[in-house]
């Protein structure tokens, strides 16, 4: 197999030197290594060193002759992106798509196919600088898995944040990042909005955090996630195919559609309208004192994933919410759902454990009407789906 390419750039803070061990890591791991270094960068170590212990020339200058489309042909070699330390004044021009030089000009030209890790470190005003903040906030909603800095002595003398991840947690995450995909999944999530009219519609409490959550724990674990979100719906914030729906209709569609790729698994969390009215045209007049509205019952869709599903060994995974009923009316309400569904699992939860709450509450699994496992709360629930399908799905 090819060595993993990794770009790795380094801004100009003082952890710069802390960087030269991980390079040495990452080379004896097998990896191969081009190194980026800003201007600044080079101040605080120098060009000899990083390319004797990456065995490549450094790049630094935007306007290098010969090499003037390094800004494109570096994110096409790399698989994946790693930008540490990296400084504020990194981030913010990041962020706000400032490409004066040869890392944020990289940085513009990078289409988030790839992974995009970056490592802050500064001082800790610096890095609880609203501007900052912001920043990564803003890069974080773009894909860039932003690697925590943590709490401790700076090397300005000062305590709090802003200090380089460790060196060896950093490789462990970029090993986490190229380990190769376990699968494709697919994931519903959040509740449809069946129109009454063109301004109107009846739609449910679905806020779709859970199917987020599951999405960005599988997204972390190394699976291709392709995320199906009602408009509304929470979205993941680690790097995934984003489709939206509105309607059952438009939900169904899409399902069919997306079925006929080739998925592992299909993660159904979307809380699906099972009526619908019949649409009118514009807006219905307000002056009337009844307005009846007829529903029309929908097929469930969860019912028929597996029949549109292209693999035939689809891992499916249902989702029943219960509503307060006894334990024996849950379960008969599981055991109809896994037969209807064929699912593999079908992940229970019920209504009294959330209307009065706050946003977390236990979560069961079943496998033809037997526990599986349990699950304290959401991300909880995530790792458990994720453990399942390495197990039930191996490369
Ligand atoms: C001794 C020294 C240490 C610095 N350390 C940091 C640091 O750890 N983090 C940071 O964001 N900026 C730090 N700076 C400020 C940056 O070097 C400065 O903002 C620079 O313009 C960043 O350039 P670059 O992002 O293009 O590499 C330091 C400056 C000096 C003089």
């Amino acid at each position: 197999m090819s060595k993993s390419k990794i770009l790795l750039q380094v801004t100009g803070s003082i952890a710069a030197y802390k960087v030269c061990e991980l390079l040495s890591t990452l080379v004896k791991a097998d990896y191969e290594v081009k190194v980026v270094a800003s201007e600044n960068a080079l101040r605080f170590v120098g060009a000899a060193t990083w390319e004797g212990l990456s065995g490549s020339p450094v790049y630094s200058d935007l306007w290098q002759q010969g090499r003037m489309m390094d800004h494109i042909e570096l994110n096409r070699w790399a698989d994946l992106i790693l930008v540490v330390p990296a400084t504020a004044s990194y981030i913010n021009r990041a962020a706000s798509g400032t490409g004066g030089d040869l890392l944020t000009t990289l940085f513009l030209a990078h289409d988030f196919k790839k992974p995009f890790l970056l490592a802050p470190a500064m001082n800790q005003a610096m890095y609880q600088h609203p501007v900052t903040h912001k920043s990564l906030s803003l890069l974080r909603e773009m894909g860039v898995e932003i690697l925590d800095p943590e709490n401790g002595n700076l090397a300005c003398g000062e305590i709090g944040p802003g200090r380089l991840m460790e060196p060896e947690n950093i490789f462990a995450r970029i090993q986490a990042r190229l380990q190769p995909r376990h699968s494709r999944v697919l994931i519903t999530s959040g509740g449809t909005v069946e129109p009454i009219d063109d301004v109107r519609g009846i739609t449910n409490i679905s806020t779709g955090v859970t199917g987020a959550t599951i999405a960005d724990q599988l997204i972390r674990d190394g699976f291709d996630v392709t995320y199906l979100g009602a408009k509304t719906a929470a979205k993941p914030t680690g790097p995934c195919r984003l489709l939206n729906f509105s309607s059952f209709k438009d939900l169904q569609m899409l399902l069919q559609n997306e079925l006929q790729e080739k998925y592992s698994a299909v993660i159904h969390a979307a809380a699906v309208s099972d009526y619908s009215p019949t649409p009118l045209n514009g807006k219905i007049p307000s002056q009337s004192e009844h307005l009846n509205i007829e529903l029309q019952k929908n097929p469930k869709l969860v019912n028929q994933l597996r029949g549109w599903s292209i693999n035939k060994d689809l891992r499916l995974i249902a989702f029943k919410l219960t509503s307060s009923d006894s334990a024996q009316h849950r379960l008969a309400a599981v055991d109809t759902l896994g037969k209807n569904s064929t699912a593999d699992l079908v992940i229970q939860n019920d209504f009294s454990d959330f209307k009065n709450g706050g946003p977390e509450h236990p979560f069961a699994a079943y496998r033809n009407s037997q526990s599986v496992f349990a699950a304290k709360n959401k991300a909880d629930l995530a790792q458990k789906i994720s453990h399942y399908l390495v197990k039930e799905s191996p490369l």
